[in-house]
């Protein structure tokens, strides 16, 4: 394969600075779990909280970032088939994976920017978020990546259904589909379990705070 040149550039403001500016580290909090299993929203709900402490945080999400950054192919049309078919993202395991690369590189950026990043996605493959630990820690500092697992039952999250696509997936009308006939493979060690189904998003989200607090991430 043709090697491309390019050279990787020291930054005058380096990231200590940049954190002790904060009054904060950076960091990645990803959290991964089925669909309808509350990532998104525990993590909306911790990132109010950080706000209100004025930590300086993020939130990447999984259906918002796949409107921009990872679009999939049908956003991509306007740009020609051959473009959006070579760009886009869809949901088959290469794609997770490329969908997962693009967002751990950016969290990466993020997490040297100072700023306490989430990330909701579901993540499915254990190699995929593996991989992202590793480009993190690698990019920064052992403990930069913090897996939150979204430990909710699937019968829970079916009940809840929020987008109709467990129906869908049911119905024969929505192919490989995460927990219905597509793996989720759940973390062997994450740094942090939350039950969906047995507490309040609020309550979830408070205790990702405190972990945040015991490992000194934030004051
Ligand atoms: S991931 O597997 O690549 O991490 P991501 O978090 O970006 O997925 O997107 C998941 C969201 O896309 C789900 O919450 C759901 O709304 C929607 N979705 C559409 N098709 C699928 C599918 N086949 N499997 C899982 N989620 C899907």
């Amino acid at each position: 394969m043709e090697k491309t040149l390019v050279t990787w550039h020291p930054h005058a403001v380096t990231r200590e600075d940049r954190e002790r500016l904060n009054g904060h580290r950076g960091c990645v909090l990803w959290f991964t779990g089925l669909s309808g299993s509350g990532k998104s929203t525990i993590a909306n709900a911790l990132d109010g909280k950080l706000h209100a402490l004025s930590v300086h945080s993020f939130l990447l999400d999984g259906d918002n970032v796949r409107h921009g950054l990872n679009a999939g192919p049908e956003l991509l049309a306007e740009h020609g088939e051959q473009y959006a078919r070579r760009f886009g993202l869809g949901f088959s395991a290469e794609d997770r994976q490329e969908n997962i690369r693009r967002i751990g590189a950016v969290a990466q950026l993020f997490a040297a920017a100072g700023i306490v990043t989430l990330t909701a996605f579901v993540s499915p493959y254990r190699r995929d978020r593996d991989a992202v630990r590793r480009m993190v820690e690698a990019g920064g500092r052992p403990g930069d990546f913090v897996e939150v697992f979204v430990d909710t039952p699937l019968e829970v999250c079916e009940q809840r259904d929020p987008k109709g696509l467990y129906r869908k997936a049911r119905a024969g009308k929505l192919r490989g589909f995460t927990g219905i006939d597509d793996p989720y493979e759940p973390p062997a060690r994450p740094e942090v379990t939350l039950r969906g189904g047995a507490q309040s998003p609020d309550d979830l989200a408070d205790a990702v705070l405190t972990y945040l607090r015991q490992t000194a991430c934030i004051g």
